[in-house]
């Protein structure tokens, strides 16, 4: 049989950096457990851009289209800033979520036991987190029409459009619902419904899907911005939270930081099965760019590593090899190793991105 393809896609900043350490659990998945991949590296983002003028060429659209899964470093830096809004850096990574009809986002946000102490929050409050956010990728305002910049009479007026149909409610509550049974069995609903028309329909669509084929998961419906003081007073309190594009890309931002880092968030985003089952599929870390630290050998490259876990489960029907590299990750943290995103200013002298790629490296050769 032939070797499952990934498209690669490292993108800006620390983007190429994380990946690099990637590359090698890759290959050390093929020479160690027979799992060989197929592998491609393209641009995207603001390296496309320098490349093509466009921050994701055609062809890689395509290429995108016709692989296994992609696999996406970042996108974005400041080099970019001032560019046109229909060629910045981000608009190659929503290209890729809406033609790819990337419709369910998960981001799981979990606390490694050993950086309890690296929260923000109190120990108790974050030792053992374990929640997932399933976010709707490709509708609400990050798309909806109208949008633009207008005059209005003496001045000009900015619109964006929120706007969700049943269908697009329906499919990403029925992602949450059918998580929710592998996992904690609770769905919490996130939106405004006290002052939003899209967020009545959403309420209402995703109880429909609940009461008619889901009621065995116990489902709740929260305002968002409870939601938003919830996750930072109770956060255990949630197993799977459900939520639209804009919500969820604030309230995963914060459930991130619950658990110490940025730099440990993977996330996946999926489309509708194929013909083998398998989702159309493109994994990336929840961190950004983060232009601040590129080039500088810094980067924690765990929530890259963590997001290639979530391919081999997701993607490849990978569970145990998934397993065993999240447990790898686990081990060297557990070990004491520590990127510079996982320092205090007086913990001594943090490791580098490759250091980390050894140490995990190291953990999974001592797995076999
Ligand atoms: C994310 C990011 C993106 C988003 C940006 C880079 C377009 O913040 O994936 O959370 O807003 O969705
Ligand atoms: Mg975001």
């Amino acid at each position: 049989m032939a070797n499952p393809t990934l498209l690669i896609l490292a993108g800006d900043g620390i983007g190429p950096e994380v990946m690099a350490q990637v590359t090698r659990v890759i290959d050390w998945f093929g020479a160690k457990r027979d799992l060989a991949f197929d592998v491609e590296n393209d641009l995207v983002g603001g390296a496309a851009y320098d490349a093509h003028g466009t921050p994701l060429h055609d062809d890689t659209m395509a290429r995108a289209l016709e692989v296994d899964a992609v696999l996406l470093g970042a996108v974005g830096g400041p080099k970019y800033d001032d560019l046109d809004f229909s060629v910045k850096p981000e608009r190659g990574l929503l290209r890729l979520r809406k033609e790819m009809d990337l419709f369910s986002n998960l981001r799981p946000a979990q606390c490694f036991d050993a950086l309890a102490d690296f929260s923000s929050l109190k120990k108790d409050v974050v030792a053992g987190l374990d929640i997932m956010i399933v976010r709707e990728l490709t509708s609400g305002v990050y798309f909806g029409e109208p949008r633009g910049i207008f005059e209005e009479g003496n001045e000009r007026v900015g619109i964006n459009t929120q706007r969700y149909t049943e269908s697009e409610i329906d499919r990403v509550a029925r992602s949450a619902f059918e998580l929710a049974k592998r996992r904690g069995n609770k769905v919490c609903s996130m939106e405004k419904a006290n002052v939003m028309e899209s967020g009545i329909l959403w309420r209402e669509v995703v109880q429909r899907v609940h009461d008619a084929d889901y009621p065995e998961v116990e489902l709740s419906h929260m305002y968002a911005d409870n939601g938003a003081m919830q996750l930072v007073r109770a956060p255990k309190q949630f197993d799977v939270i459900l939520t639209d594009n804009l919500f969820g890309d604030i309230l995963s931002d914060c459930a991130a930081m619950l658990t110490g880092s940025l730099g440990m968030l993977p996330s996946a985003s999926l489309g509708a099965p194929n013909a083998e089952g398998r989702p159309k599929a493109l994994y990336e870390p929840v961190h950004g760019s983060a232009p601040d630290i590129a080039g500088q050998g810094k980067a924690n490259p765990i929530a890259c590593m963590l997001s290639f876990a979530m391919a081999l489960r997701y993607s490849f029907d990978q569970g145990d090899e998934a397993t065993r590299l999240e447990a790898a990750v686990e081990k060297v943290l557990a070990d004491g190793a520590r990127t510079a995103d996982l320092m205090g200013p007086d913990d001594g002298a943090p490791i580098s991105t490759t250091e980390m790629g050894d140490a995990i490296l190291a953990a999974l050769d001592a797995s076999l």
